[in-house]
């Protein structure tokens, strides 16, 4: 069953060089702060130092937190009826990438610095990392449900956040016509929210 798993995994890293996405390391998914003390600390910190650094370790784990494969290929959070409608992109200071969480990798979609789109808050333009939380309408029609999604997928960043010490903050403030041409989102994707990440 082991040797499948590993075999399974190599395939999708051999597929994910070839099609040239960078591949996240391992998300960690034992361990960490326990839950209740999470929950506790958990909280929106502004003051965010543009030369902080999110490693890439940290993002694996809270990009598989906020929208990672578990078994039976459901996800870390709810969805209405399973329709997994939520895609998440990743802004930094040189580019703009789709999360795979399917191979845990990342594919470019855009370079250059998009994050001022993403943050009508300078704070917030100037972090490392900007999550923008995206939904594709045509498999949730339903905007509370869509609301719902993007709401647990933040929730669990932000606990993430809370256990890794890093600071974050869910943002409803952006350039949304902007972002949606940074991120050359399809007609029937839609940004909800913004979260901002660093340290
Ligand atoms: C739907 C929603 C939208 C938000 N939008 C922003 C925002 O645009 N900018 C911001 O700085 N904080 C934003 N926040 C963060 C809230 O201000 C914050 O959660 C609230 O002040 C409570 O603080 P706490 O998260 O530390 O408990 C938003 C939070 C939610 C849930």
């Amino acid at each position: 069953m082991k040797q499948i798993r590993n075999l399974t995994l190599a395939m999708m890293m051999t597929t994910a060089f070839f099609s040239g996405a960078e591949v996240l390391p391992a998300p960690q998914t034992t361990g960490g702060m326990p839950l209740m003390e999470a929950m506790a600390a958990r909280q929106s910190s502004r003051d965010i130092s543009p030369a902080s650094q999110v490693s890439k370790q940290d993002l694996s784990n809270m990009l598989w937190a906020a929208w990672g494969v578990t078994h039976d290929g459901k996800r870390t959070i709810a969805t209405a009826m399973n329709r997994q409608e939520l895609i998440l992109y990743v802004l930094t200071a040189t580019e703009v990438s789709r999360y795979n969480p399917e191979d845990n990798t990342l594919t470019v979609v855009n370079t250059g610095d998009f994050r001022r789109d993403c943050a009508r808050q300078e704070w917030a333009a100037t972090a490392p990392i900007n999550i923008a939380l995206v939904v594709d309408t045509t498999k949730q029609e339903k905007e509370v449900f869509q609301a719902y999604t993007v709401g647990a997928a933040s929730h669990n960043i932000y606990l993430y956040c809370a256990s890794a010490g890093l600071k974050t903050v869910v943002r409803a403030m952006m350039d949304n016509k902007a972002l949606t041409e940074a991120l050359k989102l399809a007609p029937n994707e839609r940004v909800l929210m913004v979260q901002t990440v660093g340290k």
